[in-house]
């Protein structure tokens, strides 16, 4: 049998003593695919240590090995905090005005993924796929071809690819076309960034196009494809049929009496439309004040990346947003918001999901949301919720019986909100079903086997040993 390495930005270890693969959104996702393949998962190990080893320590769990590295103090925050996350992040997302680029960051994100390189190479055998995840590691595949690595090694980008007049205000950004291009696939959530990636490809590094998603780069051959990532439905969806059972929410549903629920889950992340997504429950509450006391909106929003900056400010500017609607609008009996930074585990989010009448869902950019998804499959199909999506989610081009509302407009996001809940029960079903049905076919497992079957093709490609 062989195998797959995976390589992700973060690696999370399950104990010792345990078969599964770790909890986790890509863990999760990833699972699928150690079923066919024996596996190595490659990344950081989510700690930091003053001169870590350039040595992996390796956890065997069951099929799956684990190599792990730490950072040291100064590779966190230039190549993850820095770069990734100051420069990378806010462009993918089409928030310039957020961006942050500097060259020491850069050359932080390039030393890492040097040191990975050279790591993960004395793991690599012959017959093994090569899987790597995230805008953290693009140049990953460049530094293993310079190492005489000759597998197939793919790429997936789990967020939006923009188009070329974004990208290109990256002082790096040519240089990360060559790099992306190294990859033998290149996977990407929606047919948008398949088209942005493309052009920009041929605009700046006058890529020849050869059919089928084939380009070629610089004298080498690449393949761009959408493959729009799934969840595990139906584990989904018996967590939210078995989620009655559990405290925290049946005591939610319990706090609620008579009152219908709004919910949007997110990490704190300004991609997440928080603040605005408020600001437009209140126009709601503005604009229907017969609805006061009758609905409530739970945001649950666990913070991340607090070390950098843009984040910071965005949690002052919720708490500022959140205090100035509670206080002009609250009584002593009714809060409208109910704010909530702690994460919650997954058998705990369906059951709220599925306890909701409305799941408002309205990312200013997200490569897919998967939220949007969880929310969807929680739903019972004999009284289902309705999803309010933003346009701008990669979610939006599977599930086109949502309500679709572009974020920047509270007013159309209010009225969405309106329309949900006087929704009526035949509509909400006719609605529902389809996106469903659709979300099972192309479940997680599908995501996973449609890329590596492809990726598979790349196998028999002789490749030109590196230039000395
Ligand atoms: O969606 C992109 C992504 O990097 C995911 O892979 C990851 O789970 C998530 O963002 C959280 O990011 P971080 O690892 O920075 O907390």
């Amino acid at each position: 049998m062989s195998r797959l390495i995976i390589v992700s930005n973060r690696v999370a270890v399950p104990d010792a003593g345990s078969k599964a693969v770790a909890a986790g959104g890509l863990a999760v996702a990833l699972k699928e695919a150690f079923n066919a393949y024996k596996g190595l998962w490659f990344g950081w190990s989510g700690k930091i240590t003053e001169n870590p080893s350039s040595e992996p320590v390796i956890a065997d769990r069951g099929r799956v090995q684990y190599a792990v590295m730490d950072l040291s103090p100064q590779d966190h925050r230039e190549y993850y905090s820095g770069f990734a996350n100051r420069a990378l992040w806010p462009i993918m997302h089409y928030r310039l005005g957020l961006a942050a680029f500097s060259r020491a960051d850069y050359a932080g994100y390039q030393r890492v993924n040097r040191i990975f390189a050279q790591a993960l190479a004395g793991l690599i055998e012959p017959g093994d796929l090569i899987w790597v995840h995230d805008y953290h590691l693009i140049p990953l595949a460049s530094e293993l071809r310079g190492l005489g690595v000759s597998n197939p090694i793919g790429y997936f980008h789990h967020i939006p690819w923009p188009s070329g007049e974004v990208f290109n205000t990256l002082p790096a950004s040519t240089e990360l076309l060559r790099a992306v291009s190294d990859y033998d696939l290149i996977g990407l959530q929606t047919d948008s960034d398949v088209h942005n990636l493309s052009r920009n490809l041929v605009d700046e590094l006058r890529a020849i196009p050869l059919g089928g998603g084939s380009l070629m780069v610089d004298g080498r051959r690449t393949r761009i494809r959408s493959f729009p990532i799934g969840i595990d439905v139906d584990g989904f969806r018996q967590a939210a049929e078995r989620a009655g059972m559990n405290r925290t929410v049946r005591d939610t549903v319990a706090g609620l009496r008579t009152r219908k629920l709004l919910i949007g889950v997110d990490r704190l992340d300004y991609s997440k439309g928080v603040p605005e997504r408020m600001e437009a429950v209140e126009r709601f509450f503005a604009s229907n004040p017969d609805q006061r006391g009758n609905v409530v909106f739970l945001q649950i929003a666990p913070k991340s990346r607090t070390e950098v900056p843009e984040y910071e400010q965005l949690s002052r500017d919720v708490n500022e947003v959140l205090g100035n609607i509670n206080g002009s609008l609250g009584e002593p009996s009714w809060t409208p918001i109910q704010y909530v930074t702690k994460a919650y585990p997954r058998a705990v989010l369906a059951g709220l999901y599925r306890a909701a009448r409305v799941g408002v869902v309205t990312p200013m950019r997200d490569g897919m949301n998967l939220v949007a998804k969880e929310y969807v499959a929680a739903q019972s199909d004999d009284d289902p919720g309705v999803l309010v999506l933003s346009k701008f989610a990669g979610a939006a081009r599977q599930l086109p019986e949502a309500l679709l509302v572009n974020p920047y407009d509270r007013f159309e996001v209010a009225e969405a909100i309106r329309a949900a809940l006087y929704m009526p029960k035949a509509e909400r079903v006719e609605r529902w079903r389809p996106m469903f049905e659709r979300m099972a076919r192309e479940d997680v497992d599908w995501w996973a086997r449609s890329y590596l079957g492809e990726l598979e093709g790349f196998r028999t490609i002789e490749r030109e040993p590196p230039a000395a």
